[in-house]
């Protein structure tokens, strides 16, 4: 069997997917291809759905800027994908056409895989999602579901991070703050993290909060990867709390896709580092 994949978005030609999922095929000694399927934003999205669904096609990703685009043309969705309202990976299983949502979760595995003590005593600790866009939401989610009680969301605009906090139907508290208010209030948080593209290439002298308050003992996780360590990541280093990059988030939402598509479960081994010198060589 040779496994037919790609990845739908716009604009798409420099993704690094082809090379992850080429990677992860190796690995797991499948055949296959993975091949970059871009729609124009003026072409009709229903036209090309259809095309790539005759072509033969298992299983694709699909990124920035159809992942709520896609939804109608799918005949299921899992529930994460459900709740978040945003699908990143489709399979074809059966006959159906079902989406889901890796990225949360991925971020969550490659946060665990860096750091598995921040998920020992989860009830006892505090996290921090800076910013409320669909970034923010998947990993709110995915937080959530992996047993924090305490989940805060600051952004610029307070009324999106009420929305967020809608997803929640657990026990866990979720306060919504202001940027000040997580800049004064930082020093209470064990884990937080960056889901804006504040900082991203080119303008990374910036970041969206000041870290002056930072606790030590946290981890600070931003998921901006152009440059690999921001500036962000640079001050929380230079305050003494851990870093969590970004790259890494790209790698296990992938794997969790590839793992949806072939059953498999491929490590990341290695590929964290060369993924690193690919984007560092950019
Ligand atoms: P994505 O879907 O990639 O997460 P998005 O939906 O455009 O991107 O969300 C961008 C997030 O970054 C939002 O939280 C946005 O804040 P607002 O809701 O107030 O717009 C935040 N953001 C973007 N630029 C920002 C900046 N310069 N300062 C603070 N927050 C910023």
């Amino acid at each position: 069997m040779t496994y037919q994949l790609g990845l739908i978005g716009y604009p798409i030609q420099h993704s690094l997917s082809p090379w992850i999922h080429g990677e992860f095929l190796d690995k797991a000694n499948l055949q296959g291809n993975y091949k970059i399927m871009e729609i124009d934003i003026n072409d009709s999205f229903a036209e090309k759905i259809e095309q790539i669904k005759n072509e033969g096609i298992m299983g694709f990703n699909v990124t920035v800027p159809y992942k709520q685009t896609i939804i109608p043309f799918l005949d299921e969705l899992d529930d994460t994908a459900e709740q978040i309202g945003a699908v990143n990976t489709v399979v074809h299983q059966e006959g159906k056409w079902i989406g889901y949502n890796t990225d949360g979760i991925g971020y969550v595995r490659a946060l665990e895989h860096a750091y598995p003590e921040l998920f020992q005593n989860k009830s006892k600790k505090k996290v921090l999602i800076l910013g409320a866009g669909g970034a923010a939401r998947g990993i709110y989610h995915a937080v959530l579901i992996s047993g924090y009680m305490q989940i805060d969301i600051a952004n610029r605009t307070k009324e999106s991070a009420e929305k967020i906090a809608l997803l929640n139907k657990s026990k866990a508290k979720t306060s919504i703050l202001t940027l000040v208010e997580a800049e004064q209030r930082l020093a209470n948080y064990d884990l937080i993290i960056q889901t804006t593209s504040v900082g991203m290439k080119p303008n990374t002298d910036q970041t969206i909060i000041s870290l002056e308050n930072v606790n030590p003992a946290a981890v600070v996780s931003d998921i901006v990867y152009q440059p690999i360590k921001t500036s962000f990541l640079q001050e929380a280093e230079q305050r003494g709390a851990s870093i969590h990059f970004g790259h890494t988030m790209l790698l296990y939402q992938a794997q969790f896709a590839f793992e949806i598509w072939t059953k498999e479960n491929v490590s990341t081994d290695q590929m964290d580092e060369e993924l690193k010198k690919i984007l560092e060589g950019r």
